[in-house]
């Protein structure tokens, strides 16, 4: 169903360049993500989707370009002050720390973002927020079992899903997933599906994956990038019957 009021559209991006030296890995791309929406990212290695990620989130900074998040000029914006504003993400590399629980990597999540720095390693018992909610995105993300187990040991599923869990303690309305789905074998691939649909009333989702079965059942929209440009953007099905699209990326002669 399309969605078209503008007061969902909580971030966009307007002809953002990202180069290192002579390549320009991002190239004049522009992306809108609306709350309701999945809005899937493809494209082959290196077609620039991660960096693509990263300029939303302030990792890096953009060459040129405009991005608005809610309606600000986020542009100049250090990535921590947009993380504040509700711009979540999750990395396509583990970032957990793998000697800590589950429990703990949530918690420590939450209350960096809480921006209590100089309580980070109090007591958990003692910080009433991040106890609530590393205890609230574990329930959710299905990490229940898991809770008290050290990270390191997880299936690289539940890494994957601690990743996301990571992610929504910092209480985003905006999550930029950097293939959540990766070596995740069919059911927890499934589960995190269902998941994601669980998220979308209430989120714009940026989703880069590769797995094209998954993203083709669950996007809204998608935005297929080639060697740092956007090719074509639309529907599941606009896309498929795409000429450009087949030819480049989906394997047609
Ligand atoms: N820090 C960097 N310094 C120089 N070049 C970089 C840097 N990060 C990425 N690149 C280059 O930018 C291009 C886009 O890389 P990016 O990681 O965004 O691709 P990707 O679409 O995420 O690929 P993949 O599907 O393999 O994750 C690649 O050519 C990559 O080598
Ligand atoms: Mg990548």
């Amino acid at each position: 169903m399309e969605n078209t009021n503008s007061q969902n559209v909580l971030l966009q991006a307007s002809q953002l360049v990202r180069r290192w030296g002579g390549l320009v890995a991002v190239n004049n791309v522009s992306i809108e993500l609306r709350r309701g929406e999945i809005h899937a990212v493809i494209g082959t290695n290196g077609a620039g989707k991660s960096t693509l990620i990263n300029l939303l989130s302030g990792e890096i900074p953009v060459s040129s370009g405009v991005i608005n998040i809610l309606g600000s000029d986020v542009t100049t914006w250090s990535q921590p002050k947009r993380a504040k504003s509700g711009i979540g993400r999750s990395y396509q590399r583990n970032t957990i720390f793998p000697d800590l629980s589950v429990f703990e990597n949530c918690r420590l999540a939450a209350q960096a973002h809480d921006q209590k720095a100089w309580l980070i390693w109090q007591d958990a018992d003692q910080c009433d927020y991040s106890v609530a909610k590393a205890n609230a995105v574990i329930e959710k993300t299905g990490l229940k079992e898991a809770k008290d187990r050290i990270a390191g040991a997880l299936s690289h599923g539940q890494k994957r899903q601690l990743e996301v869990a990571m992610c929504l303690a910092t209480d985003p309305v905006i999550l930029l997933l950097d293939e959540p789905l990766a070596g995740m074998g069919a059911d927890e691939t499934e589960r995190m599906l269902s998941f994601l649909n669980e998220l979308k009333p209430n989120h714009a989702i940026l989703l880069v994956e590769h797995d094209m079965d998954a993203v083709f059942r669950i996007a809204d929209r998608i935005t297929v990038m080639v060697n740092g440009s956007v090719i074509a953007c639309g529907t599941p099905a606009e896309v498929k019957a795409d000429r450009n699209v087949q030819i480049a990326y989906l394997g047609a002669e």
